[in-house]
């Protein structure tokens, strides 16, 4: 519950396991340059995607809990796994906006000339009972190919551009795509998109691949005006960001992932 009523020049708090929702945030920032944001990446507990329902939802509370103490006036959940396992729960425990991220199945279907598209996604996506809803009401026509890729997320908190592993993780990942004419590749964990070279280097370079950053960015827009929350500002807004870890190593994949350093305050305790 926010501690007072939220007021339209407060910031806008958007949270991941990691960094992958810095391929959100930079959405967010692009289409809406003069909002406040706070970016909260929780990868003392990164990967989310192992993890039990109940450990991602309890956490999920407690990064609302903080960014709403932080006068957050809506959330965005910039992750795949923590929307599918809590957002659910969020929404009964707040009374601000929160805006999810889901796999683009339904443009993924639309684009598809070959009407064969791959899904990659964490273990907590991949097998949830709200991806299957978002299978049978977009694509029950069509032959999806959905991985479960293990590890990934952990190598880009580590390595932003990926590594050899990752090469070769991508390689056995998409094996069955590659061999099944797939042209269009969900890219369906907010990690993925910083290993974008990588996957059009196996993929090839015909494969169209779909990321959500700027649907939501442009979802983020109109629920803020539906609820009279958008920004009356017209300086640019200020971006501020949180961690649970504070490594050297962490601090510096930031760096990389945003394209120039910035202050990140490290959080240790969280409810
Ligand atoms: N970035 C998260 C997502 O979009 C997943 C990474 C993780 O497993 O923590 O699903």
């Amino acid at each position: 519950m926010p501690a007072s009523k939220p007021y339209c020049n407060d910031p806008i708090g958007i949270f991941d396991s990691g960094v992958g929702g810095l391929s959100i945030l930079k959405q967010v920032a692009t289409v809406l340059p003069n909002e406040h944001l706070l970016y909260f990446s929780d990868s003392a507990y990164a990967p989310y995607g192992e993890k039990s329902t109940d450990f991602i939802k309890m956490r999920c509370q407690q990064l609302a809990n903080f960014l709403i103490s932080h006068k957050a006036k809506a959330l965005v959940v910039a992750c795949n796994t923590a929307t599918t396992e809590a957002i659910a729960d969020m929404r009964q425990h707040t009374d601000i906006p929160i805006i999810g991220v889901e796999p683009a199945i339904k443009p993924a279907t639309k684009l598809s000339k070959t009407q064969a598209i791959g899904v990659m996604a964490t273990h907590r996506t991949i097998n949830s009972s709200r991806y299957r809803d978002l299978l049978a009401q977009h694509a029950s026509q069509i032959q999806v190919y959905n991985v479960v890729c293990y590890e990934l997320a952990e190598i880009v908190e580590q390595y932003p551009q990926g590594n050899q592993r990752s090469m070769v993780l991508i390689e056995q990942y998409t094996k069955e795509m590659r061999e099944n004419r797939v042209d269009v590749l969900v890219l369906g964990c907010t990690h993925y998109p910083f290993l974008t070279e990588q996957i059009r280097q196996v993929m090839g370079e015909h494969i169209t691949l779909l990321e959500t950053g700027i649907p939501v960015a442009l979802q983020v827009e109109n629920i803020l005006k539906q609820h009279s929350l958008s920004c009356t500002s017209l300086q640019q807004g200020k971006i501020e960001f949180f961690s649970s870890l504070d490594t050297p190593a962490h601090t510096d994949s930031i760096h990389q992932l945003w394209g120039r350093n910035v202050t990140v305050k490290k959080v240790d305790w969280v409810q």
